[in-house]
């Protein structure tokens, strides 16, 4: 194919970022976008020159100028599109979380292993330069075996409110929406070792913090104060079958401090990826810090969706293997559920 033809299903927030992305991709040609609110799909549309606005995803998937989806929808539908574009021979770019059951990541998997097309889950943060930087030194052997890590995002009025407030369309709170990000991107850097068990808990002792003023923040397209039924706070202990244990605590409601952490602990070495990329090591038995110099030392998002949007246009236009396919959210997935199921039974869950 000369140039890949897009199409954008869901036209909200985060689309803006896919499409600015793909607009700045030389190999790319923006054909459509696709909402059930056509109004929204249509300014999308004028706004970066799409031939085509639709009020349905098979509308879109039914044209044959579109190679590839990027899926922007909300978390309740990302596994139904994703399944039906892999079947119409399109390639797939699909938010995080991947999916909200493990059943439905599974039969996500299966969908991936028979298409034409390939599936790429929307884990951003692993394309910032900071963590590519970053896994450079841990494949080369810097930290020598990572046994510990941390991943943290405590937010202390942070939530979106509208669906994503709304666990039967979201699946949950801050753990699936931004914890996928930080459990994923620990993961990655822990070499992707086997997950055993989860221990976890959540609360909600908080709320969503509406009444908050003077104070801007990350707003649902359908935002509804009045729905709320999401945790505030959600922990875990996630052991790995080469003995690693990852920490996690994540937040929409917090008394406390904003805060990003993406912690390493090794046996020859240690890092920070964010707030700021550090490798915490020693050297002729003295304790050493290394910055890195590079453009930047922490996750920012438009850098981070032009290199992920960037490296699924290439692995569609050269057919190589998705860098990040389903599997990897299979067990994403898997870490979450085992989550919320030890945070309700109050138990250790045994991870298969
Ligand atoms: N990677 C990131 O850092 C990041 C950041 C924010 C959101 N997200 C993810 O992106 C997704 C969308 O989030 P958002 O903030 O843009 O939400 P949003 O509410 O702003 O937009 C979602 C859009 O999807 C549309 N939609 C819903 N169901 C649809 C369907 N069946 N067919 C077509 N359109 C449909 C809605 O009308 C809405 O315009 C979520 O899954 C979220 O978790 C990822």
């Amino acid at each position: 194919m000369s140039t890949i033809g897009i199409g954008v299903v869901g036209a909200g927030n985060i689309a803006e970022f896919h499409l600015a992305a793909y607009a700045a991709n030389p190999d790319v040609e923006i054909v459509a976008v696709a909402d059930i609110a056509v109004d929204r799909a249509r300014a999308r549309a004028d706004q970066f020159g799409a031939a085509s606005a639709y009020a349905s995803v098979e509308e879109l998937l039914a044209d044959p100028a579109v190679d590839a989806v990027s899926i922007c929808t909300r978390n309740d539908t990302h596994v139904q599109i994703a399944i039906a574009a892999l079947g119409a021979g399109k390639s797939v770019l699909v938010e995080k979380p991947m999916a909200r059951t493990v059943a439905d990541a599974e039969a996500l998997v299966a969908a991936e292993a028979v298409a034409p097309g390939i599936l790429q889950v929307g884990y951003v943060r692993r394309w910032s330069t900071n963590a590519t930087v970053l896994k450079t030194f841990v494949d080369a052997g810097d930290l020598g075996e990572v046994y510990y890590a941390k991943a943290t995002c405590l937010r202390r009025a942070g939530n979106p409110g509208g669906w994503f407030a709304d666990r039967s369309v979201s699946g949950g709170g801050p753990l699936i929406d931004v914890g996928v990000h930080f459990i994923d991107i620990a993961w990655w850097l822990m070499g992707m070792p086997t997950v055993v068990s989860v221990t976890g808990f959540t609360s909600d002792r908080v709320g969503d913090r509406g009444n908050i003023e003077n104070l801007t923040r990350w707003r649902s397209s359908d935002h509804d104060a009045s729905e709320n039924t999401v945790e505030d706070l959600a922990g875990a202990v996630i052991r790995f079958d080469n003995g690693a244990v990852l920490n996690v605590d994540v937040s929409y409601s917090l008394h406390g401090r904003d805060e990003v952490g993406v912690r390493l602990y090794g046996d020859r070495g240690g890092a920070e990826l964010e707030p700021e990329l550090l490798v915490f090591t020693e050297q002729h038995d003295t304790i050493v810090t290394l910055a890195p110099q590079i453009d930047s030392t922490t996750f920012e998002m438009e850098a981070g969706f032009q290199n992920e949007i960037d490296g699924f246009v290439a692995a569609v236009r050269d057919g190589t293997p998705s860098a990040v396919p389903a599997t990897h959210g299979l067990v994403m997935t898997k870490i979450l559920a085992a989550i919320y199921e030890s945070a309700a039974s109050g138990h250790e869950v045994v991870v298969a």
